[in-house]
């Protein structure tokens, strides 16, 4: 086994133990990827302010995400298909979230259902919701996730309909993989993932088989968006699935000054700067590009989280420092979902915590909650510029 320091090393094992079509699945963005890979390059154009001699005993990230008290302010995003990474994914990654004290997100196009997460989490969970054209199901899983004690809705307002990834079109995508002979051939390499994902029933998208009717191609991702998700979806539809789900109400996938000011219209309790990780619009602004200009937009009136190109605890830092009260990771955990189940994501979380915490010291601070814009280099042009 590989010593793993850095979540670039679970990416490299994932790609090795994960069947192809859904490690590119994952590591993937629309058309040209120059979204996905600002969202990245942006970070690393942030600068941290080095100090020295200052006291650095007793040392905390916590912090809370809508209320809710957390290790550090990074919750585990919403992604489809994350018991394709790995056998019963959904299950494994919620338990490694819970022991660490984040909160994990489950996405409506996951594998294991809102009832499997239950089962295996004592704490609540979030949920991450997509708007279909048939509101009765809709309700029917707002209610489903209100059974499961779900702390928090993330309704997701980018992806009515879906950014075109190529290698998704190029590889055939669906869960489970259908029995090409390109596709034996690939998991022929992958016995780890074979062998578990015989081993679970779990293989198809769980909070939809079974549950919603009149559905033609149950395993295709991309059909099922397109005839599904509606495309009209309205910032009255916001309205109604708040007062329907009574509880915390985070939109996901804001990026824009006019959009943050109607999401806090919209009495929701937090937004995300999202553009999907770059999965979307191709040639929009990174997301730790957007995250200032949201923050000035909307002031106390909303908590800003963010995701798009987190990779370690510096990311988080920087975010934290130009305004989000909280960030999502994605692939950075489905890496480490891919390459060693339960303990891959564990390891994912504790890879960020601790650089978190390094780097907070490093920059002259104990409590993450103490830290604002004056860590970063060049302050007042904090805004990363596009390379
Ligand atoms: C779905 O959320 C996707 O980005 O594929």
């Amino acid at each position: 086994m590989p010593v793993i320091t850095c979540i670039e090393d679970l990416r490299r094992l994932a790609q090795a133990r994960v069947p192809r079509m859904f490690y590119d699945y994952a590591d993937a963005g629309s058309w040209t990827e120059g979204t996905y890979r600002a969202n990245e390059s942006d970070f690393h154009a942030i600068k941290l302010r080095q100090r020295v001699a200052v006291n650095l005993e007793q040392r905390s990230t916590a912090t809370t995400m809508v209320g809710t008290p957390v290790t550090m302010p990074v919750a585990l995003a919403p992604t489809g298909l994350t018991g394709m990474q790995h056998a019963d994914g959904e299950m494994l990654a919620a338990r490694a979230a819970e022991a660490f004290g984040v909160p994990f997100t489950l996405s409506t196009m996951s594998i294991c259902s809102i009832e499997d997460v239950r089962a295996v989490t004592t704490q609540p969970f979030w949920f991450q919701l997509y708007v279909m054209k048939d509101r009765a199901f809709v309700e029917a899983l707002i209610a489903r996730a209100q059974a499961a004690g779900c702390g928090a809705l993330v309704l997701t307002l980018d992806l009515q309909i879906l950014g075109q990834r190529h290698k998704d079109l190029k590889n055939g995508l669906s869960a489970p993989p259908k029995p090409t002979l390109a596709n034996l051939i690939n998991l022929a390499t992958k016995p780890r993932w074979c062998w578990h994902m015989l081993h679970t029933p779990r293989r198809q998208f769980g909070n939809i088989v079974g549950h919603a009717k009149g559905v033609s191609n149950l395993s295709s991702l991309s059909s099922w968006t397109a005839e599904q998700f509606d495309p009209a979806l309205s910032w009255a539809d916001v309205e109604w699935i708040k007062r329907r789900w009574g509880g915390k109400l985070i939109l996901k996938g804001i990026l824009d000054e006019e959009d943050a000011r109607l999401a806090v219209n919209s009495g929701a309790d937090a937004l995300i700067v999202s553009n999907h990780g770059g999965r979307q619009l191709d040639g929009a602004e990174s997301s730790i590009a957007v995250l200032p200009r949201i923050v000035q937009a909307v002031g106390r009136d909303i908590e800003v989280h963010m995701d798009g190109g987190i990779r370690s605890g510096q990311d988080v830092l920087k975010a934290w420092a130009l305004g989000a009260r909280g960030t999502y990771i994605g692939r950075a955990f489905l890496y480490g979902l891919g390459a060693m189940g339960q303990a891959g994501v564990t390891r994912c979380l504790e890879i960020i915590h601790k650089e978190l915490d390094l780097t907070m010291a490093f920059c002259g601070h104990r409590q993450l909650v103490d830290v604002d814009e004056r860590v970063l280099a060049h302050r007042g042009a904090a805004t990363p510029q596009p390379a």
